[in-house]
């Protein structure tokens, strides 16, 4: 876990009010991680990591499951460099690990409408798990049109877009240590200083 210091400060107009402060991150993601320790005691699981969202919550709950764990990675596109979905969901990076009788557990980063979501657990379901659940750092409120069955939720938030532990827009500001809302269109040379709650 990082100790991410008491005032860090990001001077960048795109990154708008805090949504999940880095120390509830870091706490909840501690309680998932026990959660997930408690329900797989007799059967430890695969940790199927979507990238690259997920590099940074996978690498931090992976570390607070105390059991002889495996990870894994897949990369899929459903976002160009834009900030809505394309509806098109793309295996950029499949897995290297056989999932036959595995119990597999996918990380994702964030639930928006579900189809990237519902599109990998149908395609890992036809790789014979013995057992596949999710776990999803972040839901956003009232956008998936499918009941999607998450055994795991970090934070479920309102329906706008963020950036930060992972999440980018256009590959940038994934290394926040914080989710933050992303605020599109702000007029060149205009400055705001955050300071980290
Ligand atoms: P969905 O298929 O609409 O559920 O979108 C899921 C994927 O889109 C996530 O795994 C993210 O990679 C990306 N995504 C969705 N919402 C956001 C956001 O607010 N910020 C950054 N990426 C997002
Ligand atoms: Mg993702």
């Amino acid at each position: 876990m990082i100790d991410v210091g008491s005032a860090v400060e990001f001077t960048d107009p795109h990154i708008g009010r805090v949504v999940v402060p880095a120390a509830d991150l870091q706490c909840r993601v501690r309680e998932l991680g026990e959660a997930i320790t408690a329900d797989y005691a007799k059967r430890p699981p695969l940790l199927v990591g979507v990238l690259k969202g997920a590099c940074f919550f996978l690498s931090d709950l992976a570390r607070a499951i105390r059991l002889p764990i495996e990870m894994d990675f897949m990369a899929v596109s459903s976002y160009g460099s834009a900030t809505h979905t394309s509806g098109v969901v793309r295996i950029v990076k499949d897995l290297d690990a056989d999932l036959t009788d595995r119990h597999v557990i996918i990380v994702e980063d964030i639930v928006d409408s579900g189809l990237t979501l519902s599109y990998l657990r149908r395609n890992l379901a036809a790789r014979h798990p013995a057992s596949l659940e999710v776990v999803a750092l972040l839901v956003k409120e009232g956008l998936q049109s499918a009941e999607l069955d998450l055994a795991y939720v970090g934070f479920r938030i309102p329906p706008e877009f963020v950036i930060g532990y992972g999440l980018d827009a256009a590959e940038r500001y994934r290394n926040l240590p914080f989710v933050a809302a992303y605020v599109e269109g702000v007029p060149p040379g205009t400055t705001t200083t955050l300071e980290q709650p």
